[in-house]
């Protein structure tokens, strides 16, 4: 169940909006923060807290490459390897997650640190390879930047 502090983060959105609708997905956002990824339950606090059909809470929240429904690693990665980032590399790239960290596409490392999901666009064609890990932006990726960048996530 959500804290006081959650709940009152999400009255005061819900406060913002004519329709409890519209606080739908930042509250969604707030209970994948809380519990890491969207689980039933999860879900159905949301539900509860908007007065919304659980049916809806879900509906949307898989319409959104955002939201997690398993468990994921503590840092997420999304590597894109569409067009512009593949023919800089972005594939070499993502043998090199796999080989140094263990991290094959839609899976966690064995040590629970990262998550990797491969992503179409992410609209940083000009400065391509690009990733995001968690919501932090990277760009003009190359292996030894991404030992470096990761280092930072622990
Ligand atoms: S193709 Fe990778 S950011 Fe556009």
């Amino acid at each position: 169940m959500f804290n006081d502090s959650v709940l009152n983060e999400i009255e005061g959105i819900k406060a913002k909006y004519p329709d409890r609708r519209s606080a739908l997905l930042p509250s969604l956002y707030i209970a994948q923060r809380e519990f890491g990824w969207l689980s039933h339950e999860a879900m159905q606090y949301v539900a509860k807290t908007l007065n919304l059909p659980e049916a809806e809470v879900r509906g949307t929240s898989s319409f959104y490459a955002m939201f997690k429904h398993q468990p994921i690693g503590r840092h997420l990665i999304q590597l894109c390897t569409n067009v512009s980032c593949m023919i800089l590399g972005a594939e070499r790239l993502a043998d090199m997650l796999v080989q140094k960290y263990g991290l094959q596409p839609n899976s966690t490392s064995p040590d629970g640190r990262f998550s990797l999901v491969i992503m179409e666009c992410i609209g940083a064609c000009g400065t391509a390879p690009a990733m995001l890990v968690n919501t932090d932006f990277h760009d003009n990726l190359t292996e030894k930047r991404i030992e470096e960048i990761l280092e930072g996530y622990k």
